[in-house]
């Protein structure tokens, strides 16, 4: 494998790709889904399980696939392809699995956008229809795919502004705001009367819940929320110079991504708790409990609302921007459509399949597809198949198919910078995770309930594997 020459856009600073690559990673998963989560799940347990997954499992193959994006400097079709036919269709896996996260993706990040301003035009006014008024809100359906639409085009602005001056601009200046923000919203949980029982939640693991559905769905939310295997990271390693250290920005975005997460948690269940609500209550969680305990503080209550739902928003758009980068990225490389073209056409299908998972929720809400509606549909065959077999597919190719030397070439910078534990590294991501994630998900996909989605889910990753040399 020669390192590839030639020209290819860049980051503009070391700051701003550490931004960017953060930027993608923290999103509605650590803000929204990750409480929710926690709730269905159990609390602590599953916070625990999370934590191992990402911080062994995750941030392996983030060191992967950033080796593996910078050495080909090309984005995850190109870079499998590079190496050989037979692994094209990993690389397709991903572009697929981008679409389908932006198939429900701009749908949430839309409520985000309407309630900044719904923050101020009554939705406080009664803690008690705060619930009542998100419920009708996400069923309708003009307005919300109203929102979706214009959450979508902002992302299509950025990405079609290229990967210096817009997502990396955008991020940096946006990533740092959001983190104070939420420090502050934490505090505001934790000192309310009747807190303790939500940090007990969070912080005090009991494990005669957990099952194999648990186990999965903590490995999908940990790849999830890390953007990984899917060729994200891939792709943002691409545009990456060659002096950076990889292991070490790997390793900040990991810490960067599990903190917020957390924070989130300590900024949700102790509110939740001091208010009584129910913590397994689902997506609308994060839609419910934190706007009650806006309406508690008075004429204060707006204000630190809608300082929140920008905070929430922009950290969506963060990391839909990276999951468009991926679709557009390969229609550039692969198919040698212009930026803007490729931008546009894959905006125009996401509008659609925005627009059937907004409806799911009311209208359509009756149409089912392998037994979900159209957002779960999205929702689940990512998080709790593709992504997760994405990863599996990574780790056995960088751990058996790519010259180790050349690895340690990429993760060492020619030698110039050291990466102590390459050694580990290499075994953790060579044998260690092909067995951990196949045990996860044989275990996980059987307990689940939705069985002929997950035998869609793995048939389509077969099919793609049969046809991988015409792809
Ligand atoms: N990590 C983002 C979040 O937590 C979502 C995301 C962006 C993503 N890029 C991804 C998820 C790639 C999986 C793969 O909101």
């Amino acid at each position: 494998m020669e390192k590839s020459q030639g020209k290819r856009e860049n980051w503009g600073s070391r700051f701003g790709f550490l931004m960017a690559a953060a930027g993608s990673a923290v999103g509605l998963g650590n803000i929204w889904r990750f409480p929710y989560m926690t709730g269905k799940n159990g609390g602590g347990a599953f916070i625990l399980i999370y934590a191992v997954f990402a911080l062994v499992i995750g941030l392996s193959i983030m060191v992967a696939e950033f080796a593996i994006g910078r050495r080909t400097s090309l984005a995850a079709v190109g870079a499998y392809k590079k190496y050989s036919k037979n692994w094209t269709f990993a690389g397709v896996l991903g572009v697929l699995s981008a679409f389908f996260i932006m198939g429900f993706y701009p749908v949430v990040g839309g409520w985000s956008l309407a309630y900044i301003f719904k923050s101020v035009t009554g939705l406080l006014a009664d803690q008690g229809a705060i619930e009542g008024i998100f419920g009708s809100f996400i069923s309708a359906s003009g307005e919300p795919i109203i929102w979706m639409a214009i959450y979508l085009f902002i992302n299509v602005f950025i990405v079609a502004k290229g990967v210096a001056g817009g997502i990396e601009k955008a991020s940096s200046i946006l990533m740092p705001t959001l983190f104070v923000l939420f420090i502050f919203i934490a505090i505001r949980s934790v000192t309310l009367p009747g807190a303790g029982a939500g940090l007990e939640f969070i912080f005090k693991p009991d494990f005669s819940e957990v099952t194999g559905s648990t186990f999965l769905a903590a490995l999908g939310q940990a790849f999830f929320s890390l953007s990984l295997g899917m060729g994200c990271m891939m792709t943002y390693g691409s545009y990456l110079n060659k002096e950076e250290n990889l292991p070490n920005n790997a390793l900040l975005v990991t810490l960067m991504d599990t903190s917020v997460a957390l924070l989130s948690g300590i900024a949700i269940f102790p509110a939740l708790f001091a208010f009584g609500m129910e913590p397994a209550q689902g997506p609308g969680l994060v839609f419910v409990v934190v706007p009650s305990l806006f309406a508690q503080m008075g004429t204060l209550g707006p204000l630190f609302s809608v300082v929140f739902f920008i905070a929430l928003t922009v950290a969506a758009l963060t990391s839909s921007v990276s999951l468009l980068e991926v679709v557009v990225a390969y229609l550039m490389d692969e198919r040698q459509m212009p930026r803007k073209k490729s931008v546009s056409i894959a905006g125009g299908i996401m509008v659609i399949t925005g627009m059937l998972s907004s409806l799911s929720m009311g209208a359509l809400s009756g149409v089912s597809i392998f037994g979900v509606g159209f957002f779960d549909f999205f929702d689940i065959l990512t998080d709790k198949i593709f992504l997760a077999i994405g990863g599996l597919l990574l780790a056995v190719f960088v751990g058996w198919f790519v010259n180790k030397e050349d690895l340690k070439d990429e993760l060492t910078n020619s030698g110039t910078v050291s990466f102590g534990l390459f050694e580990v590294w290499y075994g953790v991501v060579k044998y260690v995770i092909p067995v951990a994630i196949a045990i996860v998900a044989v275990m996980g996909i059987m307990a689940i309930e939705q069985t002929s989605l997950m035998i869609f889910g793995v048939g389509l990753i077969v099919l793609l594997a049969a046809i991988s040399k015409k792809l």
